[in-house]
């Protein structure tokens, strides 16, 4: 199974991915690695020699045209799969229609609880004592798509935002990293978690 992953800051769950789809016998191989800007997770795909590609959300006057040139990319590239695992821009409804059910994300937050860019910071907030992580194949709203897989995660006293964003995610690196060998293996079909698609313009 080849693999298309987007990415905007550090790259850490890319850099679990990556380690763990070094192993041999691991069924997915990522084949380039998308940014929206120059993300600093660019460095984790140089390490293991996969390319890259950058479209400056900057260098475009609309999401639409930014978008289209994201997808020219994609299709470039023709992954099996698109993952984003950090990538903190919306994508409009025409790339996700071209794209599902075969593009997934990752949110540190136990969906629905806690959607959007700030998830984290949410929870605690909301003095959550649990919280969680959670793999999604993407629709065209905020982080609402069909949950593909999630768990718990604990919110323990004296928490910050840091301190509970890394445990959620060495849990969004597992889940992540299971759900993509399982696509590859055949055991998890993503169209039939997705459901058919949303009728064109409904
Ligand atoms: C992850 O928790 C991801 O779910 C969220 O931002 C974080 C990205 O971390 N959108 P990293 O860039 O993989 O280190």
């Amino acid at each position: 199974l080849t693999v298309a992953v987007l990415i905007s800051g550090s790259g850490s769950n890319l850099r679990a991915l990556l380690d763990a789809a070094a192993a041999p016998d691991f069924p997915a191989r990522v084949i380039v690695v998308g940014a929206d800007r120059e993300a600093d997770g660019f460095a984790h795909a140089e390490a293991y020699d996969i390319p890259t590609f950058l479209v400056p959300w900057s260098a475009f006057d609309s999401r639409e045209a930014w978008a289209q040139e994201l997808d020219a990319q994609l299709r470039a590239w023709q992954p099996d799969l698109v993952v984003l695992s950090g990538f903190m821009r919306l994508l409009p409804t025409s790339l996700v229609a071209a794209w599902s059910p075969r593009i997934l994300n990752t949110h540190p937050a136990y969906l629905p609880e806690f959607p959007g860019a700030h998830g984290v910071r949410d929870a605690l907030a909301a003095g959550a004592t649990r919280t969680g992580a959670s793999v999604i194949v993407v629709d065209p709203g905020v982080d609402s798509g069909p949950i593909v897989a999630q768990e718990r995660v604990a919110v323990l006293p004296g928490d910050d935002e840091r301190s509970l964003h890394e445990r959620i995610k060495t849990v969004e690196r597992r889940l992540l990293i299971e759900v993509i060998r399982a696509v590859a293996a055949g055991e998890l079909d993503l169209a039939a978690i997705a459901g058919p698609p949303h009728p064109a313009g409904a």
